[in-house]
Order: C-alpha cells, then sequence, then structure tokens
C-alpha cells in the first residue's frame, strides 16, 4: 500500500512534516511530489532542510505561471506519477494551486483523496484560495478538519458526517515540536533589531498586485515604523512593485528575504505584535501569544480571533488598531481546541483505519 503526499508551495511544507512523520512511525509505505509551485531555496528547499521532510521523490517543477496554466501543468504532471505509482491514497494540504490540481487528478482516476485542513471558509470567491478549497473538499473522501466551524460548514454543504474528522492542525505540531530551536533574541540581533519589535509579511493579491492598494501599504507600513521598527520578510510576490514604491526606503523598516522557519517564527515568537495577510501566520501567532493585525476584510480562520490573538484589520483602523494591541497585555493561554501538537498523529490514525476498513470490505 502506497500513501502519495503532494506538496508544492511553502506552506505545505509545515503541514506536511508532522503527518508523513506520523504515517512513517506506523511503517506506512509513502511517495512525497513537490510540484515545484515554489521553487526559490527560501520558499521551498530550506524547508527539507529544517523540518527533516523527506526529499521528494520527484519534483514536476512546474514553477509559476498564470492559474491556469500552473494548475494545468501540475495536473498533467500527476496524472503521468499517479498511472505510474498507482499510489492507494493522495493526501493534500490547505488551499494552493498544487492542492486543488492533486485533488482533480486523483479523483478522475478513482484514487482516494484525503484533505488536511479541509472545510475553512472565507466565503470570499475573489481569493483562488477559497474556489481551491471548495473544489478540493467536494472531491475527498477524507476530510481532516483544525477547527470546529470547518466541520460545521462541510456539514451545511452536505459532506457526510462519516468522511469529516476534527483532528487539530499539523501545522502547529510543528511549531511546537520546533519551539526549542527558536531563538528570538539572536534572529533579531542577527537583523540588527533592537528589543521592540514588529513583524510584517504581506502577498496576497488583493493587497500587493494592485498598485494602488501596494502604495496604501507602503504608507502604512512606514506609519507603523514610526511606533516600533519592523522586519518584512518580502515574499516573491509583490516585491517588485513594492521594492519600487519604496517599501524598504524608511530607516525603520528593515525589508529581508523570505525567512527559513526557524529564523522566521524566532522573529514572531518575540515580536510585539505582527501584522499580516497570511493564512499560517495567524494561527501560529495564536499559538505563541503575539497580538496579530491581519489587513484582509475576512478570515477562513476565525478560531484565531474567537480562541486567539488575531483581528483582522484595514488601512483605515490599522495604525489605531496597532496602537490599542502595543498598550495592551496579551492573554497568552487561550489556544483552538486539539492545538496541542498532536495532529499529525490523528491524521495518521484516520487515514490507516479509513484505508483498512476499505481493505475489508
Ligand atoms: C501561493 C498560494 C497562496 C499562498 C502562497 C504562500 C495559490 C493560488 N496561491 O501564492 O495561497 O498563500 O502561495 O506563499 O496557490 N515566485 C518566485 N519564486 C518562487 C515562487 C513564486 O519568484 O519560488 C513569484 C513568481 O513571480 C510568481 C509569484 O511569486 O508568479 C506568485 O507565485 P504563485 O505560486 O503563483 O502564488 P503565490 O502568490 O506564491
Ligand atoms: N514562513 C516562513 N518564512 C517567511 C514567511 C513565512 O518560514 O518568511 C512560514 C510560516 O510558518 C507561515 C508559512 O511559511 O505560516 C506559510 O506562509 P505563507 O504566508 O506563505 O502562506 P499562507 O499561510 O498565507 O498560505
Amino acid at each position: 500500500m502506497t500513501l502519495l503526499h503532494v506538496t508544492g508551495a511553502r506552506p505545505n511544507f509545515p503541514k506536511a512534516a508532522p503527518v508523513i512523520a506520523a504515517l512513517a512511525r506506523r511503517g506506512a509505505r509513502q511517495r512525497l511530489v513537490h510540484t515545484g509551485q515554489h521553487y526559490d531555496d527560501r520558499m521551498s528547499e530550506i524547508f527539507f532542510r529544517e523540518l527533516d521532510l523527506p526529499r521528494p521523490d520527484i519534483n514536476l517543477g512546474v514553477g509559476s505561471g498564470s492559474h491556469a496554466e500552473q494548475t494545468a501543468a501540475i495536473l498533467v504532471g500527476l496524472e503521468t506519477e499517479m498511472l505510474q505509482t498507482r499510489p492507494d491514497m493522495v493526501i493534500v494540504y490547505g488551499d494552493v494551486n498544487s492542492t486543488l490540481a492533486a485533488s482533480i487528478a486523483a479523483a478522475k482516476l478513482q484514487i482516494p483523496v484525503a484533505h488536511v485542513e479541509a472545510g475553512l471558509r472565507s466565503f470570499d470567491m475573489s481569493m483562488p484560495e477559497e474556489i481551491n478549497r471548495i473544489v478540493t473538499d467536494r472531491l475527498a473522501d477524507l476530510l481532516l478538519c483544525t477547527s470546529p466551524d470547518a466541520i460545521a460548514h462541510l456539514a451545511h454543504e452536505g459532506v457526510p458526517a462519516y468522511r469529516i474528522h476534527l483532528v487539530g492542525n499539523p501545522m502547529i505540531d510543528t511549531l511546537l515540536a520546533n519551539l526549542s530551536r527558536l531563538d528570538s533574541q539572536k534572529a533579531r540581533a542577527d537583523l540588527g533589531l533592537p528589543e521592540d519589535y514588529l513583524v510584517a509579511t504581506l502577498h496576497r493579491p488583493g493587497n500587493v498586485d494592485d498598485p494602488e492598494s501596494a502604495a496604501e501599504l507602503v504608507a502604512l507600513v512606514h506609519t507603523a515604523a514610526a511606533r516600533s521598527e519592523i522586519v518584512l520578510p518580502l515574499h516573491p510576490r509583490g516585491r517588485r512593485v513594492l521594492e519600487a514604491l519604496g517599501m524598504g526606503d524608511h530607516p525603520r523598516v528593515h525589508v529581508v528575504e523570505p525567512l527559513g522557519y526557524l529564523d522566521f517564527m524566532s522573529l514572531v515568537r518575540g515580536a510585539r505584535a505582527v501584522i499580516t495577510d497570511s493564512g499560517g501566520v495567524q494561527e501560529e501567532t495564536t499559538v505563541l501569544g503575539v497580538p496579530c493585525l491581519t489587513l484582509r476584510p475576512n478570515t477562513e480562520r476565525p478560531v484565531t480571533i474567537t480562541h486567539g490573538t488575531n483581528r483582522l484589520a484595514s488601512a483605515a483602523t490599522l495604525i489605531e488598531q496597532l496602537d490599542e494591541v502595543l498598550a495592551e497585555s496579551v492573554d497568552t493561554d487561550r489556544r483552538p481546541p486539539l492545538w496541542d501538537g498532536h495532529a499529525g498523529e490523528r491524521i495518521a490514525e484516520v487515514i490507516l483505519d479509513w484505508l483498512d476498513e476499505r481493505g475489508r470490505e
């Protein structure tokens, strides 16, 4: 029996690592595909070095392109891979184009799909991730959820309860497993940051693709920098636009390359607050007890607001909210249910039980 994991973009790697490790401990035969959606060393390879991920058995090398080009290239590459290796199940992660393409390729070949991080909904169809989530969940046989709201969404969409499992958050497994390796003081000092600093990450198309909203972001980050120095590890999307608009031309704004997992999480752990539009960072700040201001009109991760440190912000409210969180003390003990470092174990159990039962049918 072979399980095929499909990864490709940065957020996939910290989610897949604990699942692959837990299945390996149970003796499962596994193959790992890297689609090549992300390919810069700091968007991909560094996570394999730092997170003890096995080498991918194959890298499809699809690279960047329009949504159709990228998704189609992954579909074609994965169909060939799946026809050759005939896996018993395909395991997909999150909401990126690699996730969508893998689910479609597998479903068309009648190969069961397990979706890790199923059921999240922003109800914002202008986000490519929302389309990817909905299609992937519709095709998945096993829907592995990080939070109770996800279960409610899937139930509402008519997914039968026996397919849905609340397993916790494997991204948080990776964070908790690496806590002792996080050295905030060193990461801060290496970048010449003072004791009090902010971290920012920005990469959503809705924020960085349009020059007008990108210019607004630059002005906001510069205003926030008057409160506290800011480090901004800049995702390659939007780098050209944000740099041309002068994002780094401020003495208290440190624009750096994307960081490896350990340096990034070290900085987040020591930050006074984080300004972001990332999905994963909303979750990580919740567990680290670091205030998070999410520059988006909505979130598919409301549990980080109800059970964590996250708040939605807009260009109009960000600076006032930043002043508020900098003046408050943070309740660091709130954490969503089952975000306890054992999600990978639960996911491995659910997958192997499911395959076992199917084998006996
Ligand atoms: C993708 C995901 C998004 C996720 C993000 C995480 C989709 C639709 N979007 O967005 O959900 O939050 O990854 O980081 O799957 N580029 C490089 N080097 C790389 C990768 C990308 O320079 O290694 C540049 C290219 O110019 C590319 C652009 O970034 O065109 C966007 O990359 P892409 O993978 O299409 O989407 P992301 O914005 O990274
Ligand atoms: N991350 C990292 N270095 C960075 C930025 C992010 O290691 O410079 C990690 C962090 O764990 C984050 C994950 O990559 O949760 C995914 O980040 P990203 O914002 O790219 O994706 P999203 O979660 O928005 O899909």
